[in-house]
């Protein structure tokens, strides 16, 4: 692990995003796919972000990443290990991204090279940025892959990425990923495209490598059942915004705004052994371009009540580590 940056915050933040806003110019006019996000994630710590599909999860970590489409502009302040990283070039950002700081996709092929061996992939990873000879490299690549439990990897790894399986090809960017041993890992949907099976394997490397290495790891899913048994802390997000933030048992047992409350109703419950009648929360996210008055939920929201239609409420603390955004003092 290098050292940290001077002046280390009291509890160690890997990660600290303030008043993040990311905007989108597009001919129809600005979508506002990010609006006003703050959160930090602390070292070792797996943080899950959740939301339904469009609420701005993907884009809150392609702004952290410098990876936004040209089209798309980040305000507020990201802080990597105590560096200002929001607006720094390209190649300052390289030297920190794929090394310290890492993301993986739903897609494996988004990061890996269609055309060059597994091998080449990871070692060029490792001459470069941790100027490694080449035959320790290989050594290097051929252990990562056996860590992400792939089988025969020393004759594997002279594959190109499509003679691997789906699930297999999930690994290999797992382990590109981790070659450098990140200090934070961002994952996208990893396990979105897997068949059940194969997710719940990915899952567990990834509690694996939790315990294994002291990597902080954010991991971002539309899918609560996900980030049960991985996630200390959660960010439910929704138009933008996050509305509520806690540990992973106050989420899933005690959640305290309406619309995390939905999310869980419209979760199959394997625990009950049966097919419980799943309630799916009525109506549509918000449109990102017009983005209505008053709290972003409201439309949706079964228990909104007069303030809920003029102003939008901002995210407050409602006990240790906890906060939501939401007028109500308790859920009904
Ligand atoms: N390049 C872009 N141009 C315009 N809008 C975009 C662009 N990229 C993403 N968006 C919009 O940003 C919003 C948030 O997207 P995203 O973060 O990918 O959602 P999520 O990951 O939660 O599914 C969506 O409304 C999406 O359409
Ligand atoms: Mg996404």
């Amino acid at each position: 692990m290098p050292p940290a940056a001077p002046a280390p915050e009291p509890a160690e933040a890997v990660l600290e995003v303030a008043n993040l806003k990311t905007r989108f110019a597009t001919p129809d006019g600005e979508v506002r796919a990010v609006n006003d996000v703050s959160f930090t994630v602390a070292r070792g710590e797996t943080v899950g972000v959740v939301g339904e599909s469009g609420s701005g999860k993907s884009q809150v970590f392609m702004s952290v990443m410098g990876l936004l489409a040209s089209n798309g502009q980040a305000t507020g302040r990201v802080r990597f290990q105590g560096q200002d990283i929001l607006g720094m070039g390209a190649s300052k950002l390289n030297r920190i991204r794929g090394s310290r700081m890492s993301m993986i996709f739903q897609d494996p092929m988004t990061s890996l090279n269609p055309f060059l061996t597994v091998a080449r992939q990871m070692t060029e990873v490792l001459i470069q940025h941790k100027g490694l000879g080449e035959r320790d490299a290989v050594k290097r690549s051929v252990e990562m892959l056996d860590l992400v439990r792939i089988p025969e990897a020393g004759r594997r790894i002279t594959m190109y990425p499509h003679e691997f399986s789906g699930g297999m090809r999930q690994r290999v960017m797992i382990a590109m990923a981790l070659l450098c041993q990140p200090d934070l890992l961002i994952a996208d949907e990893p396990t979105t495209a897997l068949d059940v099976t194969v997710q719940a394997q990915i899952l567990e490397l990834m509690q694996t490598l939790k315990q294994e290495f002291s990597t902080s790891i954010v991991l971002i899913t539309h899918d609560l059942g996900v980030i049960a048994g991985l996630a200390d802390r959660v960010m439910v997000m929704y138009g933008g915004s996050v509305v509520e933030e806690g540990g992973v048992r106050d989420i899933f047992y005690d959640p305290q705004h309406p619309y995390s409350a939905g999310l869980l109703q419209s979760m199959p419950r394997l625990a009950a052994g049966r097919a419980e009648r799943l309630v799916s929360i009525p109506g549509q996210p918000p449109n990102l371009q017009r983005l209505p008055p008053g709290c972003p939920f409201r439309p949706r929201c079964p228990h909104a009540f007069d303030p809920c239609e003029t102003d939008d409420p901002a995210l407050r603390p409602i006990g240790p580590g906890r906060a939501k955004a939401c007028h109500l003092d308790a859920l009904p």
